[in-house]
């Protein structure tokens, strides 16, 4: 590609920004943030190590949109990060406003461009992205479900002692507290997880996935996770920026699939040139179809509470 923005220099964009260079997805990696000086500091510092790491994209910062004009896909990771104890949903009203406001003068210099959101609580700050961008489904996406099964594949390697590259995991659902899990398209190279591990213990994990964000919280006492996630988001981004068509667990808007529509949730997507090029309906049981269903109606409830900001 040829720019790419990311917004909020914060600790998950400054991350994904410095990833971007690392692996040249782009010739130019912009960070836009409202504290003075920070982006600017942030990218100055990453492009001064592309000598030493040898890459040659150009990374810089701004507090302002100027330089993002014409970027083709846009990172936001513009908000609040989550304090102890507090819910994703706390985060609701700030964020939405803020996501708002970043999306708004995104479309203004960028009316082509991809989003790819990261912003808490995701599926609904997805939600916000896409009515205020009008821009079809293609080209709005939340990063949630990477991240999910990146901590679930972590700990399943772990616990089975083998390589975290053999592990595949398919999650769906909201991002968090609802996500919904599919154990049996967990496998290991092929061998379904249930055949190597005891249901016990795959619910223990599945569980410690489901609470991996606040895991980190926990430690972090300031602030959020962001290596996992910023790796995430880069994943994501290297699948659209090389056209690999791959299968990814994302956020995504449902058109009617998994009996859903109107909602962003997490789904296997194909991405590819483009964006979002196909969502993927994949067999569920009874009790997976309920979970994902809870899932929706608690994403529904959200985008409910920030009507008002749109
Ligand atoms: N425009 C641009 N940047 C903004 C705006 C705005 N309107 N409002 C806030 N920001 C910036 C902040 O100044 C800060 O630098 O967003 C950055 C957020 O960075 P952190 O506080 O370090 O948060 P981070 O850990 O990066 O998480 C960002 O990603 O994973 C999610 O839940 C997380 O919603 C949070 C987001």
């Amino acid at each position: 590609m040829h720019k790419i923005t990311v917004v909020g220099a914060g600790n998950v964009g400054a991350t994904c920004a410095q990833l971007l260079a690392l692996k040249e997805l782009a010739r130019q990696v912009v960070l836009v943030d409202v504290i003075e000086g920070v982006p600017q500091g942030k990218g100055l510092d990453q492009w001064e190590s592309a000598p030493i790491e040898a890459f040659d994209t150009r990374v810089s910062g701004a507090n302002d949109y100027g330089p993002a004009a014409g970027s083709e896909l846009v990172v936001i990771t513009a908000g609040i990060a989550r304090k102890p104890g507090m819910s994703r949903e706390d985060l609701l009203q700030t964020n939405a406003k803020i996501v708002r406001s970043v999306t708004e003068e995104v479309v203004r210099v960028a009316p082509s461009t991809i989003l790819v959101l990261v912003t808490n609580p995701l599926d609904t700050m997805a939600y916000v992205a896409k009515q205020v961008s009008g821009f079809p489904r293609e080209r709005v996406i939340g990063m949630a479900g990477v991240l999910d099964t990146a901590r679930y594949r972590a700990f399943l390697a772990e616990e089975l002692d083998v390589s975290v590259e053999d592990i595949q995991a398919l999650v769906l659902g909201g991002h968090g507290d609802t996500m919904v899990p599919l154990v049996s398209y967990t496998t290991v190279s092929g061998i379904p997880v249930a055949q190597l591990l005891n249901r016990k213990r795959i619910a223990e994990l599945v569980q410690r996935t489901r609470d991996g964000g606040a895991e980190i919280v926990r430690y972090l006492k300031t602030g959020s996770a962001y290596y996992a996630p910023a790796a995430a988001v880069v994943q994501m981004v290297e699948a659209i920026a090389r056209d690999k068509k791959r299968i990814l667990p994302c956020a995504a808007y449902l058109q009617g699939e998994y009996g859903l529509e109107g909602i962003f949730l997490g789904v296997p997507c194909k991405l590819g040139a483009g964006g979002l090029k196909e969502i993927l309906e994949v067999e569920l049981t009874a009790e997976e179809r309920a979970a994902l269903e809870k899932s929706a109606q608690a994403v529904r409830e959200t985008i409910g509470l920030v009507q008002a900001v749109l």
